[in-house]
């Protein structure tokens, strides 16, 4: 099936990321003191499902926002891009945001699409390169958050953009975020190309405790799904109704804290080792920074960008900012 869907893409680059294995990080994250998985985990097939479930939510600020951004302003922003752009998206999901892009701009060079979710980032690159036939789409399986291994940009000439939109920044602590930023910085400089990203805000607490604990139980579904993952993957046996989801806005960090709450005292055993829960033991599953402005600028600043361009909504929830590099 994938072989046929890889045909339709200019190129594909697979960098194996879940050889980096899911069972050999969760033993690790559940040994240690503080219980934590990592976030990157959430995107098997079902979590991607779950995840553009939780971009239509009506407490989901963040996609709806960042989306009418992008459309309300798509004249400048394909100006600051310019024609003959090549767009390189970092955790490409179902690429529909870079629709809004590639149909403001009159050419894009080319599309190359990074995202760790093998099969759903095949399908919705295939299915990108079938509704844009004259756009060469590429297709990188990686771990964007470990080193920054993107292959030559194809055969295509342009200028390169990276595309991070959707706050994804917002997984990263802030020395992490000036890392990541500053290898799209390094990679960019080569060429002159600049960085289009979206940054989500600080903003009224019940806002952001609403948009990560919905009242459909979406983002719980999102959340324990790692846990049936485990199951599936790595046979781990986790008793599903042993566990809640716990979200909210931790306002000292200025991040949301998702967690994933054990409601008795039990105990799973995988790959032989055995790990404890007590009532109420949390594993942290994911951070979600927010900014203000001038904790982002700092941060692009650090990194080696300098802010080009910068566009808000009115009720100030959410930023897209087009940067270059300094
Ligand atoms: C994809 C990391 C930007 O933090 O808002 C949504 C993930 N987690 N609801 C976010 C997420 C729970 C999302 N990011």
């Amino acid at each position: 099936m994938n072989s046929r869907l890889i045909d339709k893409l200019a190129t594909f680059y697979d960098l194996e990321p879940e050889i980096e294995d899911f069972g050999e990080a969760v033993v690790k994250g559940l040994s240690s003191e503080h219980k934590t998985l990592p976030c990157k985990f959430f995107y098997d097939l079902r979590g991607s499902q779950l995840f553009d479930e939780i971009c239509e939510l009506e407490e989901y600020y963040v996609t709806r926002t960042e989306v009418n951004l992008l459309k309300e302003n798509a004249a400048e922003i394909s100006q600051c891009l310019g024609d003959n752009c090549h767009l390189v998206e970092f955790g490409s999901g179902s690429s529909t945001k870079v629709r809004i892009l590639l149909d403001a701009l009159q050419q894009a060079a080319g599309y190359t699409a990074i995202d760790i979710s093998r099969d759903h980032l095949i399908a919705s690159c295939a299915e990108l390169a079938e509704s844009y036939p004259g756009l060469a789409v590429s297709a990188v399986c990686t771990d964007y958050s470990e080193a920054l291994e993107i292959p030559a940009l194809g055969s295509s000439s342009g200028r390169p953009v990276a595309f991070f939109p959707g706050s994804s920044l917002g997984n990263f602590d802030a020395k992490d975020a000036i890392v990541f930023l500053g290898r799209v910085a390094a990679f960019l400089s080569q060429s002159g190309g600049g960085l289009l990203i979206g940054v989500d805000l600080k903003k009224d607490e019940a806002i952001l405790n609403a948009a990560y604990d919905d009242a459909k139980g979406v983002t719980a579904a999102f959340n324990l799904n790692l846990l049936v993952r485990a199951n599936a993957e790595i046979d781990a046996g986790f008793d599903l109704s042993g566990f809640r989801h716990k979200a909210f806005y931790n306002a000292d960090i200025g991040r949301v804290e998702m967690h994933l709450v054990s409601t008795k005292k039990q105990s799973v055993t995988i790959d032989g080792k055995t790990i404890d829960f007590e009532p109420e033991e949390r594993i942290h599953t994911e951070n979600s920074y927010k900014y203000s402005l001038n904790q982002f600028a700092g941060i692009c600043q650090e990194a080696g960008f300098i802010s080009s361009k910068l566009w808000c909504d009115a009720d100030q929830l959410f930023s897209v900012h087009y940067l270059e590099t300094a």
